[in-house]
């Protein structure tokens, strides 16, 4: 009998069913995420059975986080996978597939290929183009610049120690250049696309042979923001210096015909990231990391050791030579599963639908006599503030509205004000939820705003 049997199948039809409800009703929520203490039990010697543990999951653990497939989960970057991703993602973890290389994974790798190709197809970048799929924006970024760097020493130059960026920027590129012990220079606006003219007079001050990259942003998280990418792409060609583009949120936008213009150049870029677990609809965590030249990245991440020869014939491409991993979990097969389930149609249905919304909210506060619009949207970032109030009542507002189970909306920075901030990537949000969200905004009387 082995020690972890499932005699007792119950439990785990019981979660199927369970996935069912709840991708059916994303917007009902138990509780509303926060610090919740809840009395769990303990590690025993024995253990308390499956049957007992999916019963504590169900009802005291998972009830406590607020959902980002909520349609009034509007705060950060949220989520919201399609029910082809979740299956998709659930038999992954079922299968015990090792997604580092072909040998184990199979035609897993070839899905995630596919899923590759897709997202490089969506960028325009060439034939050749590769990459893979890693935990987050965070590692993305962080391969891309590690791959960067790699390409400057294994082509005979010095050891390049700046990574210059643009002032909004992700927090992880700051954080990628830490761990590369390297220094952040930022140029531009820290609220505004950053342009060729900013990033002048930076790169004539630097030796361009000190420099690991240019990182622009496409879709900057703050305020969605997308960088003169083809400016960029033109000044980088000319200092010969590696041009990384995050677009980890943004990206998905590529899908619609409209907004691919703000995106022109970012084809030119050496490297790119797109996290389908934002904006395409696939379970966290899923993040591409994709190169214009792949050789590059594999020279500069293929883990070799005797151990992993046999691994190393069969597949040219594993996925583990791409980025800062070995061991990794197939990402790519949740983002193939429901591209080729809901279509290439639907996706970008689904990205106009978000991008139509946020169109929506940004007229809808322009109107009101008591909002204020704070900037224009570029992608489906929408930022505004309550006439009136002080930086503690609009605070003190996203407090309330989550502690009422209204909506997640939390406060940012913009040109040095605190604001409010939407983010739509979820097809489900609906005029109606922006109406619900505004309508308090506009009721509630601050102390220290100036009511209303
Ligand atoms: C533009 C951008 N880059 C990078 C990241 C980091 O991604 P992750 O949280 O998946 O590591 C984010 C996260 O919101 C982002 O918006």
């Amino acid at each position: 009998v082995h020690e972890f049997g499932i005699e007792d199948r119950h439990a785990l039809d019981a979660v199927a069913s369970w996935i069912s409800d709840r991708l059916s009703h994303p917007e009902k929520i138990a509780s509303l995420g926060g610090v919740q203490h809840v009395s769990l039990p303990t590690v025993s010697a024995t253990g308390i059975g499956i049957e007992a543990t999916w019963e504590v999951l169900r009802d005291a653990i998972l009830p406590t986080a607020f959902p980002t497939d909520h349609p009034r989960y509007l705060a950060f970057v949220g989520g919201a996978p399609t029910p082809a991703a979740v299956l998709a993602d659930a038999a992954l973890s079922a299968a015990s597939v090792y997604g580092g290389s072909e040998l184990e994974a199979g035609a897993v790798v070839a899905a995630e290929r596919a899923a590759v190709r897709w997202l490089c197809d969506i960028v325009g970048y060439p034939q050749q183009a590769h990459g893979t799929f890693v935990s987050g924006g965070s590692m993305a970024n962080l391969s891309a610049l590690v791959a960067a760097r790699h390409e400057r020493v294994a082509a005979g130059r010095p050891m390049p120690s700046i990574i210059v960026a643009g002032a909004g920027a992700h927090a992880s590129v700051a954080a990628a250049a830490a761990i590369m012990g390297c220094t952040l220079v930022q140029a531009g606006p820290r609220d505004g696309a950053l342009r060729a003219a900013d990033l002048a007079p930076v790169l004539n001050e630097l030796d361009a042979d000190d420099v690991v990259a240019v990182v622009a942003s496409a879709g900057a998280t703050n305020s969605g923001t997308v960088d003169a990418l083809d400016e960029v792409a033109a000044a980088c060609a000319s200092h010969r210096i590696w041009l990384h583009v995050d677009a980890a949120y943004g990206g998905a936008a590529l899908l619609v015909p409209a907004s691919r213009p703000v995106f022109e150049g970012i084809d030119r870029a050496d490297s790119v990231t797109i996290d389908p677990h934002k904006w395409l609809f696939t379970p966290f965590d899923c993040a591409a990391v994709l190169y214009r030249d792949p050789q590059v990245a594999r020279a500069a991440h293929r883990q070799t050791a005797d151990y992993l020869e046999s691994a190393q014939d069969v597949g040219t491409d594993n996925p583990a030579d791409y980025a800062v991993h070995l061991t990794r979990r197939a990402r790519g097969l949740p983002v193939w599963a429901s591209v080729v389930a809901n279509g290439t149609d639907a996706y970008r249905r689904a990205v106009e639908s978000c991008l139509s919304t946020a169109r929506y909210a940004a007229e809808r506060i322009a109107a009101s006599p008591v909002l204020e619009l704070v900037a224009e949207p570029q992608l489906s970032v929408v930022l505004f503030r309550r006439r009136g109030w002080t930086p503690t009542a609009h605070q003190q507002w996203s407090h309330d509205a989550r502690s009422h189970g209204l909506a997640l909306v939390t406060p940012t920075s913009f040109g040095g004000e605190t604001v409010l901030r939407f983010c739509f990537v979820n097809p489900r949000t609906a005029p109606l939820d922006v109406d619900l969200v505004l309508a308090s905004v506009e009721r509630e009387s601050r102390p220290g705003g100036s009511g209303g």
